[in-house]
């Protein structure tokens, strides 16, 4: 195996359990001696973070489907650059909390702006880099949202739509993982967070250093 690292993403919809399962993962590999940067899109990097606030926060302006698609890759371009490329050539394991297919499943499925243009965009920001493996946490739309809502703080833009809009965003997730079967991995989000991590492990454990 190269010296280069491993790029994971972590996708689902609000409440799925992406972050807690970043924080999981990146202790079971920090266990086995690798390097780990733990990384979240929008964001990741300090102007990667100010695109993050402008896309996320509640505002008296309206932002429609195609501008939330390039403020996104606008952060997504200053993330890779800065970041994912940098750490992947030192070697590291990013694990990054959402990357393209949360664009292609929400502002694309969920907001139904042109599959064309987002992949277009996606290769003019990101060329052939893509996440070694994604890890698509997936459970029913009520009980994600009763999470997220549980959680701590005022939530953003996102959380204010309703629950059709998470349906599509679900729907498109999964015709994503259906798509793409040896990237994407489904993974039972209702269960345990222990269950999940092991799980989310396993499924990330032949891109281990010496796996078969
Ligand atoms: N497997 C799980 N079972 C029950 N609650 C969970 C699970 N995973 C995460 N949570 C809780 O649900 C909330 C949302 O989890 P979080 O990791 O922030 O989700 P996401 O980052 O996907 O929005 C948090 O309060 C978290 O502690
Ligand atoms: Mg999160």
């Amino acid at each position: 195996m190269s010296a280069a690292g491993r790029f994971i993403s972590l996708e689902g919809i609000e409440g799925a359990g992406k972050s807690s399962l970043a924080r999981a993962l990146e202790v079971m590999l920090v266990a086995r001696g690798l390097t780990v940067k733990l990384t979240r899109e929008p964001g990741g990097t300090p102007l990667a973070e100010r695109l993050r606030a402008l896309v996320l926060e509640r505002g008296a302006e309206r932002i429609s489907a195609e501008a939330e698609t390039l403020l996104m890759f606008a952060a997504r371009a200053v993330h890779v650059e800065n970041l994912i490329r940098p750490a992947l050539s030192g070697g590291a394991w990013v694990i990054c909390d959402r990357f393209t297919d949360a664009t292609r499943a929400y502002q694309g499925a969920g907001r139904g702006v042109d599959a064309e243009l987002i992949e277009r965009l996606a290769h003019t920001v990101h060329g052939n880099l893509w996440p070694h493996r994604t890890l698509l946490l997936d459970l029913p739309v009520d009980t994600g949202l009763t999470r997220a809502r549980r959680r701590a703080g005022a939530g953003d833009r996102f959380e204010d739509e309703d629950r059709r809009f998470f349906e599509r965003v679900r729907a498109g997730y999964l015709a994503l993982a259906a798509a793409e079967p040896a990237r994407v991995r489904l993974v039972d989000a209702a269960n345990a967070p222990d269950t999940v991590a092991t799980r989310a492990f396993d499924a990330i454990a032949d891109l281990l250093p010496g796996a078969a």
